[in-house]
């Protein structure tokens, strides 16, 4: 089985706000990229590791690879405009043996090997996989003036992580017909030929980087995963 993971890092970090890229930017002692280099890095089944980077952070992200040692990288490309470019240039560089592929936003460092080697089980049985866990807020649709329009019913309600897996057949076909539409993961371009896509419970502390405010929460995560290790 081979297995390929993309990983993302190619956006501009526009909502962070930092003079250093994103990617670059350390939690604890760390680099961002780096925690979710090293957890793929360590999965057994992922043989290929291809980072989608920009041109701010190629040079970085390359010495930071050498740095950590990280293995099983298969290349370092450049992104696009779009989450989806970026998606689509990584796409583009899959070893032909790849089966499965595995997309991850290096802007969530807090993967383990839990969280992968399900992803990937559930991928082998239902073609596409997905992490997510049940959204604990209320949620409200608001129009565009400021006025509730209705209070959606939560049962069902599931807020998606990455990483997503796929067939590599299925993701290759999603992005070929929609690559072009619309959307925030890899997952909706999948939903849209019809596929069925399978939620995976992940974590509450897979949170996504994006606000300076983060940051502070990223390092807290941090510190209590440290701290239930060595118990
Ligand atoms: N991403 C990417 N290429 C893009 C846009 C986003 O590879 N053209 C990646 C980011 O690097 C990130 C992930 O997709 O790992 C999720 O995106 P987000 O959190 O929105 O990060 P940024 O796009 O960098 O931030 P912003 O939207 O605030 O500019
Ligand atoms: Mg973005």
């Amino acid at each position: 089985m081979h297995i390929t993971a993309i990983l993302l890092a190619a956006g501009k970090g526009m909502r962070f706000k930092s003079k250093t890229p994103k990617p670059l930017v350390k939690i604890a002692s760390k680099p961002i990229i780096i925690y979710s280099l090293i957890a793929l890095a360590r999965n057994p089944d992922i043989k290929d590791i291809i980072v989608v980077v920009n041109s701010e952070n190629k040079e970085g992200i390359l010495r930071l690879i050498k740095t950590y040692r990280i293995r099983k990288i298969k290349g370092v490309v450049k992104g696009g405009e779009k989450r989806q470019d970026s998606v689509i240039n990584g796409l583009k560089a899959l070893d032909k043996r790849t089966d499965f592929v595995l997309v991850h936003d290096s802007a969530r460092p807090f993967i383990g090997n839990d969280i992968i080697a399900s992803l990937i089980k559930q991928a082998k049985k239902s073609q596409a996989a997905i992490a997510g866990v049940p959204v604990r807020s209320t949620v409200k649709k608001v129009s565009d003036s400021g006025f509730v329009e209705e209070t959606i019913p939560r049962k069902n309600l599931w807020e998606i992580q990455t990483p997503q897996v796929f067939r590599k057949a299925l993701i290759l076909k999603a992005y070929a017909r929609f690559g072009k539409k619309e959307a925030t993961d890899d997952s909706s371009l999948v939903e849209k030929l019809g596929s069925r896509v399978c939620v995976v419970p992940g974590f509450y502390s897979n949170i996504k980087i994006t606000a300076p405010e983060d940051l502070i929460i990223a390092e807290a995560i941090f510190r209590r995963k440290k701290s239930l290790c060595k118990k």
